[in-house]
C-alpha cells in the first residue's frame, strides 16, 4: 500500500498528461440514464472499430456498462465545461428535464447536446484494471461535428493551441520523413 504522498505524486504525474474530455452515456437494465465525465479514452483499432476508457470500480453507473450494453461517448467542445462538471458528480438522477434531458429513444444512450462527436458503442469486453474496471467498445457509428475541444491537464479545463506552423500528421501511417 502506497502513501498517500506517493498516490498524490502518481496522481499529478497522471495529470501531466493532456487529454480530451468526455460524457459517457449509457442506461441501467431498468432504462434508468446514467452520464459520467471520463478523460480516459484511447482509441483501441480501426478494424475492428474500437475504443475503450476505464471506469471507477465504485462508480453507481456500473450495471449501465455491463458486456453488451449500449453506451455512447461524447467529445466535449470548449464550450461544455460546466457539462462536464456536471457529470462528475456522484449523485442519482443527472439527467434532469431543464438542466440536462435524456434526449433520444428510450432505449438509446442519452445524447449529449453540442458535442464535437459521438461515438455509439456496444460493450465488448471488461478487463480488470485496478480500482478501475477497462471497458472496451465496439463502435457501431459517428457522428461529429465542427468545433474547439475542450482540454485537461494539471487538474484544470483548457483549450488546445495548434503550433503556429503545424503540419497535419497521419498518426496511423508509419513516418518515414525528417523532423528535426
Ligand atoms: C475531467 C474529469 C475526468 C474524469 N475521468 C474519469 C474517468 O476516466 N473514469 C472514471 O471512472 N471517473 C472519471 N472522473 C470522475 C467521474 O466523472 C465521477 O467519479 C463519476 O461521474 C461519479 O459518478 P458515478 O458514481 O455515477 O459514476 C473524471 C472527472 C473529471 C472532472
Amino acid at each position: 500500500m502506497k502513501a498517500s504522498n506517493e498516490l498524490r505524486a502518481l496522481r499529478d504525474a497522471f495529470g501531466l498528461f493532456a487529454t480530451g474530455v468526455t460524457i459517457v452515456t449509457g442506461r441501467r437494465p431498468d432504462g434508468e440514464p446514467v452520464g459520467v465525465t471520463a478523460n480516459s479514452l484511447a482509441s483501441v483499432s480501426l478494424a475492428p472499430p474500437q475504443l475503450l476508457w476505464c471506469l471507477q470500480r465504485e462508480s453507481t453507473s456500473m450495471d449501465a456498462f455491463a458486456a453488451g450494453r449500449p453506451f455512447a461517448v461524447h467529445v466535449l467542445k470548449l464550450d461544455q465545461e460546466a457539462q462536464a462538471m456536471h457529470f462528475a458528480r456522484r449523485a442519482a438522477g443527472k439527467f434532469v428535464p431543464g438542466a440536462c434531458s435524456a434526449g433520444g429513444a428510450p432505449a438509446e444512450p442519452p445524447h449529449v447536446e453540442g458535442a464535437l462527436c459521438r461515438f455509439e458503442c456496444t460493450v465488448s469486453a471488461l478487463h480488470p484494471g485496478g480500482d478501475h474496471v477497462i471497458i472496451v467498445g465496439e463502435v457501431g457509428s459517428v457522428t461529429a461535428a465542427a468545433g474547439e475541444p475542450l482540454v485537461f491537464q494539471g487538474g484544470v479545463f483548457g483549450r488546445f493551441y495548434p503550433q503556429p506552423r503545424a503540419r497535419h500528421v497521419e498518426a496511423w501511417e508509419t513516418f518515414s520523413g525528417d523532423w528535426f
